[in-house]
């Protein structure tokens, strides 16, 4: 199981904006048991996936992985059938009220107990999920403490503004005081670093989005996309082109969290989701979720339609069309529009990793 903590120390930067929305995508677009663990008491990523019932509750809150009654918690949780159809779970914020722990004046032997149950959890619930997602509160209190402990991958989504870039390095001096030697971080891939959130074409934000890119780009998730052209001949060319993964800030975002919708379900997201959606799925492929590959006798026929009509470029082609929808990124397979379907919902049987075999 992959672990992804949502951190950044400052609110209102979309930290749950993004847990909910990545977390809907890789359940319902790519059928991966996913989790959305909500550390944050205000409970927002809560209630935005409760609005339509867009996951099935745990029956326990997050805080309850930090207390010996994990074990209780976990046990109930697996003696229930998994959903399979949208294979979202939500361990929820505690409810109003039952808040009852002090998390920032917790001593030191409470912390180091609470890490520990949390990693006492999450272990047990490997063989459960593919997935989980770790929204937090913006105190850096032991909530985001037991978060970066014990995640596998981190990162930390972040406006464009003067005041947040300069704040990077504390950001930083964090993450590496609580990864450095935490056994399940991933230390050579788990960083992935910054996520410029809420960007708007305004010229600072331009200008310190276009340096962030040259100087930090490290810090940043390229994107790759293949770019494909049909000749005159019929023939095709596949070139790549890259960018980084941003998010926008767009109306129809912040109405999908307020009436507790995915991005794509959204009327008139056609132009944000084909952004995000890019950005998501480059994350996705940073975080390398491990499954079974599990393709259907149909989907294998048309992945070996796929390599034998386009020998050099199948992977790519392949690749770009579960990153796009877009059948005219499938070139001559698209008059067998059931191939090319068979090959879309082979997003659903196997990691994307498949595609570098
Ligand atoms: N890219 C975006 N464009 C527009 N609104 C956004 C975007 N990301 C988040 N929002 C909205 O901004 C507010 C704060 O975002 P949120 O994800 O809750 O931040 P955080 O969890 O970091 O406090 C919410 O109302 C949310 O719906
Ligand atoms: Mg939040």
């Amino acid at each position: 199981m992959k672990i992804l903590a949502i951190t950044n120390e400052k609110g209102g930067v979309g930290k749950t904006f993004l847990a909910t929305q990545l977390a809907l995508y890789c359940a319902k677009q790519f059928s991966i048991k996913t989790a959305v663990i909500d550390l944050d008491s205000q409970g927002n990523a809560t209630h935005m996936l409760h609005k339509n019932k867009l996951a099935y509750d745990a029956p326990f809150c997050s805080l309850d992985l930090l207390k010996p009654e994990f074990e209780r918690c976990v046990s109930l949780l697996k003696s229930q059938p998994m959903e399979t159809e949208c294979p979202l779970l939500l361990i929820p914020a505690p409810e109003q009220g039952q808040d009852l722990i002090n998390h920032t004046e917790q001593n030191e032997a409470d912390l180091v107990k609470s890490i520990s149950y949390f990693s006492q959890a999450m272990d047990e619930l490997d063989d459960l999920l593919d997935l989980a997602i770790i929204d937090t509160n913006p105190n850096p209190d032991m909530r985001s403490t037991c978060a970066l402990f014990n995640c596998t991958h981190s990162i930390f989504p972040i406006q464009l503004l003067y005041e947040s870039l300069t704040g990077v390095q504390s950001l930083y001096d964090r993450l590496n005081k609580f990864t450095s030697g935490a056994p399940r971080f991933d230390q050579e891939h788990g960083d992935l670093g910054l996520l410029p959130s809420m960007v708007e074409s305004t010229p600072y934000q331009i200008k310190a989005g276009l340096e962030l890119a040259e100087k930090q780009a490290d810090l940043l998730t390229p994107i790759r996309e293949a770019v494909v052209t049909t000749g005159p001949d019929n023939t095709i060319s596949v070139t790549e082109k890259e960018c980084f993964a941003a998010i926008k800030r767009r109306t129809v975002f912040a109405e999908a969290q307020g009436e507790g919708h995915p991005v794509w379900e959204m009327p008139n997201s056609d132009r944000g989701w084909y952004e995000l959606k890019r950005t998501f799925f480059a994350l996705l492929e940073r975080l390398d979720v491990t499954f079974e590959p599990h393709p259907t006798p149909e989907q294998e026929q048309a992945f070996a339609e796929c390599k034998e009509l386009h020998p050099e470029h199948y992977r790519a082609l392949v690749r770009q069309l579960w990153l796009s929808n877009n059948f005219k990124d499938l070139p001559k397979l698209t008059k067998s529009h059931e191939h090319t379907l068979a090959l879309l919902n082979m997003r659903h049987n196997v990691p994307l990793s498949y595609l570098n075999d």
